[in-house]
């Protein structure tokens, strides 16, 4: 267990969250304070990333889920997109990052819209790891949370159609399995950075319960402790889940 070491004394393992979401913003912001193209942010924020995936995974937390580009990012300027999809390739075809780790890379969202040399990356990676016992990272790419809920609406429906399944028994649990996240532990904390207030559109079904927390810190400057930090913030926390 030497590997569960890192954590500060002063927060409870039991009062852990098993699964962390994290919209990662203020990459470009970063850049700019700096004199830099936005994209020096998105590079920065993609080292900030690594860190912290292994950071997660060494202290025992069960499933990551970043936001990593979203059905509406496709909006901004064709170089940033171009970028991004470069950097995505970058990572998700950089096994050795993995490699050494325990972590469990997948992909979240609908990749049908992203270019056949990304796919084939993705699928490769998820192939080659799928048997990891660390840490779940998901990275949501061309994510939409409203975008997942209709995509869950039809699958149903489409069954329903085909006389397999019968509309008294959908439920919220028939839900839930739809979901991206079905194999994963419930969303706990969902961690925004750059001082925005929004939810965006990330994890809307899984994020019913979930703890919110919000940071000033751009997402490139993230860092142990302020992950420290919301991990603190987060224990000190009362769930009741709507009872009393
Ligand atoms: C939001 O900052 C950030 C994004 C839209 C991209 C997040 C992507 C990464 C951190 C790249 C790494 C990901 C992987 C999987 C390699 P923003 O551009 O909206 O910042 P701003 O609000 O300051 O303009």
């Amino acid at each position: 267990m030497s590997h569960l070491k890192s954590l500060p004394p002063d927060i409870p393992r039991d009062k852990l969250p098993r699964h962390i979401g994290i919209i990662m913003d203020g990459n470009g912001r970063w850049a700019k304070k700096r004199g830099l193209p936005r994209f020096f942010g998105h590079r920065q924020g993609a080292i900030t990333l690594r860190h912290m995936v292994r950071y997660c995974n060494a202290i025992g937390i069960e499933a990551l889920t970043v936001y990593a580009f979203s059905t509406e990012n496709w909006s901004r300027s064709e170089d940033e997109v171009s970028k991004l999809m470069k950097l995505m390739k970058k990572h998700l075809g950089n096994m050795e990052m993995y490699l050494k780790d325990n972590i469990r890379p997948q992909v979240i969202g609908d990749r049908s819209r992203l270019d056949e040399e990304l796919q084939r990356k993705i699928a490769l990676t998820e192939e080659t790891f799928c048997n990891r016992t660390g840490i779940r990272f998901n990275v949501a790419l061309n994510y939409g949370g409203r975008d997942e809920i209709v995509r869950a609406a039809k699958h149903l429906a489409k069954q329903v159609q085909e006389g397999t399944l019968r509309v008294e028994d959908i439920d919220e649990k028939r839900m839930e399995a739809e979901m991206y996240t079905a194999s994963l532990p419930p969303v706990d904390l969902i961690i925004r950075t750059s001082g925005e207030y929004r939810t965006s559109n990330f994890l809307l079904w899984q994020s019913a319960y979930a703890e919110y927390y919000f940071t000033d810190t751009l997402w490139p400057d993230f860092n142990e402790d302020a992950m420290n930090q919301a991990l603190r913030d987060y224990a000190s926390r009362n769930r009741r889940f709507g009872g009393v």
